[in-house]
């Protein structure tokens, strides 16, 4: 009986972690997704934020304008265009390694989201 429980026992303590909901799958990839974060630049609720500024002199009249890099608002996207993005090379965005199942989990993630 004691060997029983002891084999029983850890296998409900471990179950929990085995089972993770969609959301929260697509939130862990949206977070982490195998390189910098898509947080970082599309924010929270993929509305996307600014991820820095930078400064130009205009050369005739001298007068500074500042000027903002953002992540795009990617909450309008559909998945076909999601999937197409990530795998693109962009000028700011990194070049991500993730499956089509991986997006849609994140696609499907930042939708819930905006709910
Ligand atoms: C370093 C900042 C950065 C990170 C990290 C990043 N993005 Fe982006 N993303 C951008 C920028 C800037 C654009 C818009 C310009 C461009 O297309 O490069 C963009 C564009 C997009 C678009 C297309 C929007 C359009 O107008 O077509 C999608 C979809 C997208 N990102 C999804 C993601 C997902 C999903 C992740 C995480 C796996 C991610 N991005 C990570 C900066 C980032």
């Amino acid at each position: 009986m004691r060997i029983l429980l002891l084999l029983i026992v850890p296998l409900f303590l471990f179950s929990k972690q085995d089972f993770i909901s969609d959301y929260e799958y697509g939130a862990m990839l949206y977070e982490n997704p195998r390189g910098i974060s898509c947080v970082k630049c599309h924010g929270a609720k993929g509305k996307g934020v600014v991820i820095g500024t930078y400064y130009t002199t205009d050369k005739k009249t001298k007068k500074r304008m500042v000027h903002e890099v953002k992540g795009a608002d990617i909450n309008k996207k559909t998945l076909e265009e999601t999937i197409a993005s990530v795998n693109r090379v962009h000028d700011v965005m990194p070049t991500y390694s993730l499956t089509n199942e991986e997006v849609k989990a994140i696609y499907d993630y930042i939708g819930k989201k905006n709910r």
